[in-house]
């Protein structure tokens, strides 16, 4: 295991403002930092996977440490197939820190040598997710401060499609 490759996963669909936050955060503590798109999450997604890959790689085109990929399995599995030693995950508030501790802990127990480092978000963030981000564009509000330049535009082909 590296202890200086960290992974950032989750479904991204699409990526917003504050994973961005997170992942540049990350990126200030870890020399390699691979964004893990989750491709089989419990949620039906509105982007594919192809489509969340690259709006990530828009969104992280800065950031030189950065790598992005795929897994379909076991976040455990996969940390451990690209040998990383850590899992970041974001914190935007007290609500998220239950589940995110079963989720540690899970991980721990699959992976004992994989920690779990977790990140508060900014707080002008903290209220922000890929389901309000959707909202807003599907009712044609402003998703503008919120998601990557990127992201915009594909939100509005994304709802004008249907
Ligand atoms: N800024 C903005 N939004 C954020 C955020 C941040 N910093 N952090 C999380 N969010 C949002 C996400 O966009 C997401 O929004 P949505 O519910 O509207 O789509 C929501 O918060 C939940 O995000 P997260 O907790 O990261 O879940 P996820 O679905 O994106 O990813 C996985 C969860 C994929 C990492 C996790 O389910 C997993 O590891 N699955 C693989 C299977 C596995 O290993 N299971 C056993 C481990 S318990």
């Amino acid at each position: 295991m590296e202890t200086c490759v960290a992974v950032v996963p989750g479904s991204f669909d699409p990526v917003t403002n504050g994973h961005v936050d997170i992942i540049e955060r990350a990126c200030k503590l870890f020399r390699v930092v691979h964004v893990a798109v989750a491709v089989n999450a419990a949620k039906e997604p509105t982007f594919t996977r192809d489509e969340r890959v690259e709006m990530l790689r828009l969104a992280c085109a800065h950031l030189p440490e950065v790598t992005i990929g795929t897994f379909d399995g076991l976040l455990a599995d996969y940390a451990v197939a690209i040998r990383a030693g850590t899992i970041i995950r974001g914190l935007r508030a007290v609500s998220d820190f239950e589940y995110e501790l079963q989720m540690a802990h899970t991980n721990r127990c699959l992976a004992p040598d994989i920690e779990t480092v977790f990140v508060p978000t900014r707080t002008d963030y903290s209220f922000l997710s890929s389901s309000i981000v959707k909202e807003i564009a599907r009712l044609g509000g402003s998703v503008e401060g919120l998601v990557p330049d990127g992201v915009r535009q594909r939100l509005r082909e994304k709802f004008e499609q249907r």
